[in-house]
């Protein structure tokens, strides 16, 4: 079985093929970085527009690179949401052209499921299993029970850890993209322990016993703390020591919220081999990669972190994604409407302030 998976629900236009043996024939990916830098963010029409420009080309090279021709898949599958709706649709109204003229089946595959079936092309992994989605506008603990089947346990009041990490980074000068270039600047920290003493920060939700996140508060401590230093431009070592400090923080709390969800995989699940898989852009995260190693240790999980290639928006994820539906009887109709706003767990409580980010 070959899958065409499509991604334009952000700044990434990517397309990928994947088989059933779980092989990446190709995976294609064009990010839009330079177009979006200049305004510090994803600017949504510019997104769309690029994704309209470049897409064709990007489908083409992904067929390509994978010694293929059109006439060899068996499915397309595409993002449908959630995202923005410019990008969305234009992939998957891409994906439907190529299912009706192939005569192939469409699968209207969601983000996020993409992010967190990603474990199951690397790593073969079986359900149930735990998993804590950290990217640019979700953040979510939720167990896998099945394709299509996830219960969702935690969600952010607000921000998303990335989106976190990127305004952050933008009120301590860092350009765009933020999450990676904090973490690139929190390396040249001289003293963790200085830092500390320096720039104390919230450790929101962290008294609960749920497994919810805020990160609303994180950012404006770091305002604060960016609004007391001396006038002009931030010193190097001030930017360093309030970067570590901050990505040593939102590692503890993504750490705190998950040993709340181990504890309760244990007790409803009584799996034999725990596993907690970290996904999504923030992923990438060395710091919160080693937090949660050493917490799953400690707790006999097993932590499945995607390789680099595949933490950030990819149409490989999106294209496995599908293979797993098509796989499990489960395709879309060509009439199929995006949807900005996708819940995972449709019966997840709506949290009280959680606006589109649930
Ligand atoms: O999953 P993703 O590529 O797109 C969404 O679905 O949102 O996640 C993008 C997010 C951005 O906020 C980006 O700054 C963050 O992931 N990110 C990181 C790192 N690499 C990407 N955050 C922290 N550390 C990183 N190394
Ligand atoms: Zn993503």
């Amino acid at each position: 079985m070959i899958i065409l998976g499509i991604e334009t629900s952000c700044d990434e236009t990517a397309a990928a093929i994947v088989n059933d043996k779980r092989e990446i024939l190709s995976n294609v990916v064009l990010s839009q970085l330079k177009e979006h830098e200049v305004f510090g963010g994803v600017v949504p029409e510019i997104a769309a527009r690029a994704h309209m420009e470049h897409l064709d080309s990007i489908i083409k090279a992904a067929i390509s690179d994978a010694n293929l021709t059109i006439a060899d898949l068996d499915g397309v599958a595409a993002t449908c949401g959630p995202g923005l709706i410019g990008g969305l649709m234009i992939g998957m109204m891409s994906a439907k052209a190529i299912a009706a003229s192939q005569n192939i089946p469409f699968l209207a595959v969601n983000h996020l499921e993409g992010h967190l079936l990603t474990a199951r092309l690397t790593d073969n992994l079986t359900f149930p299993y735990l998993v804590l989605l950290v990217s640019g506008g979700h953040t979510q603990i939720l167990v896998a029970e099945d394709v299509g089947i996830y219960k969702r346990w935690g969600t952010t009041l607000d921000d998303a850890a990335g989106e976190c990490f990127d305004k952050s980074a933008k009120l301590m000068g860092l350009p765009y993209p933020g999450g990676p270039n904090l973490e690139k600047i929190a390396k040249n920290v001289e003293n963790p322990i200085t830092a500390y003493d320096k720039f104390s920060l919230p450790k929101p939700m962290t008294q609960h016993k749920n497994c919810d996140f805020s990160f609303s508060g994180l950012k404006t401590a770091v305002r604060t703390h960016v609004d007391n230093l001396p006038e002009g431009d931030l010193a190097p070592k001030d930017i360093a020591d309030l970067a570590y400090v901050f990505q040593d923080t939102v590692a503890e709390v993504l750490a705190n919220r998950s040993e709340n969800a181990m504890k309760r995989f244990i007790a409803e699940y009584k799996p034999i081999n725990p596993t907690l898989v970290v996904c999504g852009g923030v992923s990438a995260n060395q710091t919160i990669r080693t937090k949660l190693d050493k917490l799953a240790t400690s707790y006999n999980f097993e932590l499945c972190a995607p390789p680099l290639k595949l933490t950030g928006d990819n149409g490989a994820m999106i294209a496995w994604a599908g293979l797993e539906n098509l796989r499990s009887g489960k395709t879309s109709p060509l009439d199929f409407k995006a949807k900005p706003r996708w819940p995972l767990d449709p019966r997840a409580e709506a949290r009280h302030g959680a606006g589109v980010k649930a």
